[in-house]
């Protein structure tokens, strides 16, 4: 079976880091993640580009997003070096769809839909793990081990002011792509407010029909 191309899209919260990590080990394709790309390059210098801040730092933590040059050239990197993947948080707009058509063809593209309030409760109940980058929930899925509950983390955009300002962001700019590629017959729509099992269900059966 040839690797994968698969997009997985879906609000601030909606489960795509949880349902990509498990896509990447079933079926032995890169993970790419804007997300992590981004944190991992919080402070570096962007002012060559058309930006109004000079590290992408001061848009993520307020829930705004980084300049399409600097996501898109961080995205055009990964991609040039595999040849499946899964790729999360990449199209936000439609110009980044776009772009991304350029870049490659993609076998299936999906949606996780979960209602606002539900996303609301998820990321500011989200701690991470610093140690392992495990994702845990304090209400619905906190850890066993003591240790590690002492250990976690909050990311610094997970507080409810930037929550609401990340999902307003997604209401008006990301929402258009989920009509762009549904327009084209591209989009496949999975319940996201299911347990993660059940939504992983879903997702692998989604992408192995696409095969
Ligand atoms: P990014 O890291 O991509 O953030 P996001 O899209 O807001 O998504 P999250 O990572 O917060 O959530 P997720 O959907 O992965 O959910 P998770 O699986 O963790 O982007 C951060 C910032 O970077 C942006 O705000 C922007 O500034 C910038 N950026 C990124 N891409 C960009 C781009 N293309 N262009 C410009 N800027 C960009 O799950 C969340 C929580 O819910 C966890 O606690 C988890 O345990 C729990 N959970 C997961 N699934 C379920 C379930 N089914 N039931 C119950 N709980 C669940």
């Amino acid at each position: 079976m040839a690797e994968p191309r698969i997009l997985i899209l879906g609000g601030p919260g909606a489960g795509k880091g949880t349902q990509s990590r498990k896509t990447s080990e079933e079926f032995n394709v890169k993970h790419i993640t804007t997300g992590e790309l981004l944190r991992a390059n919080k402070d570096r210098d962007i002012s060559e580009f058309e930006s109004e801040y000079d590290v992408p730092r001061t848009y993520m933590d307020q829930g705004e997003l980084v300049p399409d040059e600097v996501v898109t050239l961080l995205v055009k990197e990964a991609l040039s070096q595999v040849n499946g993947f899964v790729l999360d948080g990449y199209p936000r707009n439609v110009e980044q769809a776009e772009e991304l058509n350029n870049m490659t063809d993609v076998d299936d593209i999906l949606y996780l839909d979960v209602d606002e309030e539900e996303l609301v409760q998820r990321l500011t109940g989200r701690r991470i793990d610093p140690k392992t980058g495990d994702t845990y929930h304090i209400k619905y899925s906190p850890p066993e081990d003591p240790e590690v509950e002492k250990r976690l983390e909050q990311r610094d955009d997970d507080t409810e002011e930037t929550v609401r300002e990340r999902l307003r962001v997604f209401r008006e700019t990301t929402e258009p792509v989920i009509e762009y590629y549904e327009e084209r017959g591209q989009l496949e729509r999975v319940d996201g407010k299911q347990s993660p099992d059940e939504v992983w269900v879903d997702v692998r059966k989604a992408i192995e029909n696409a095969q």
